[in-house]
């Protein structure tokens, strides 16, 4: 793995923005795995900036999205669906046709979630970008998900609801499940490039550089061949 420590969030924003611009250029029809929370949200606004000063092109870019809640509707303000529209598609020129996010509004949850493996096998993913949560879950393979895992129906933790209800204007209204590409399926991306800011994700890096642990899922990430991993200090501070 290759890990790239820098001083704060902006500059990991910014580095992560400029490894992808240039694989975009590279190939103009890359497959791209977006995920969604706090940590992407700079690489989005330098993409927006780019794409606005004309020096990146999203017109052949494909996407793919981690994760969503379950049940939401794509309309409800807290969906990865609104998210994704809203912090960077909206923006940018992405075709909608080429823009792949769950349904979260799925009668039938595990065919949507069989679905969205075939689309993923079908197409391969270039690169995924990812965050890790503070428990160490990526997209939402909570603490014991397999290293196999596939995209499925997944219950969220006590730990995840938690700190995911403060988006919630109603915490009680987060919904309980959620989607998610399995961590099988994201270690079949070409490429990942990992995010990470911030104190709280300081025992999820320290794993994931150490050791392979399910406690910690985003250690499982150890066994990819091209890994780039984007810290700042802080989320860096427990490294030797
Ligand atoms: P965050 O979430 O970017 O909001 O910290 C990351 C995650 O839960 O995967």
């Amino acid at each position: 793995m290759k890990i790239i420590q820098v001083e704060n969030y902006n500059q990991m924003s910014k580095e992560a923005a400029s490894l992808l611009i240039d694989e975009i250029s590279k190939n103009p029809s890359l497959a791209i795995g977006f995920c969604t929370g706090g940590t992407p949200l700079g690489l989005y606004k330098e993409l927006i900036k780019s794409y606005k000063n004309k020096k990146v092109d999203f017109s052949m870019v494909k996407s793919f999205n981690l994760d969503e809640y379950y049940p939401i509707k794509k309309s409800n303000t807290n969906s990865f669906y609104y998210y994704m529209f809203h912090n960077l598609f909206n923006h940018i020129n992405i075709k909608k046709t080429n823009i792949h996010i769950f349904n979260g509004d799925s009668k039938n949850p595990d065919r949507e979630c069989l679905d969205y493996e075939k689309k993923i096998k079908r197409n391969s993913i270039d690169i995924q970008i990812i965050g890790v949560g503070v428990n160490g879950h990526i997209g939402f393979n909570e603490p014991g998900s397999f290293f196999a895992s596939k995209t499925r129906k997944v219950k969220l933790s006590k730990q995840t609801l938690k700190i995911n209800s403060k988006y919630f204007k109603n915490s009680k209204k987060i919904p309980t499940y959620a989607l998610t590409v399995g961590i099988g399926t994201i270690i079949g991306a070409k490429k990942i490039i990992l995010l990470a800011s911030g104190k709280n994700k300081a025992a999820a890096i320290k794993c994931l550089y150490e050791r392979e642990d399910p406690c910690f899922p985003v250690s499982f990430l150890r066994k990819h061949k091209d890994l780039t991993v984007i810290i700042d200090k802080k989320a860096g501070s427990l490294l030797k």
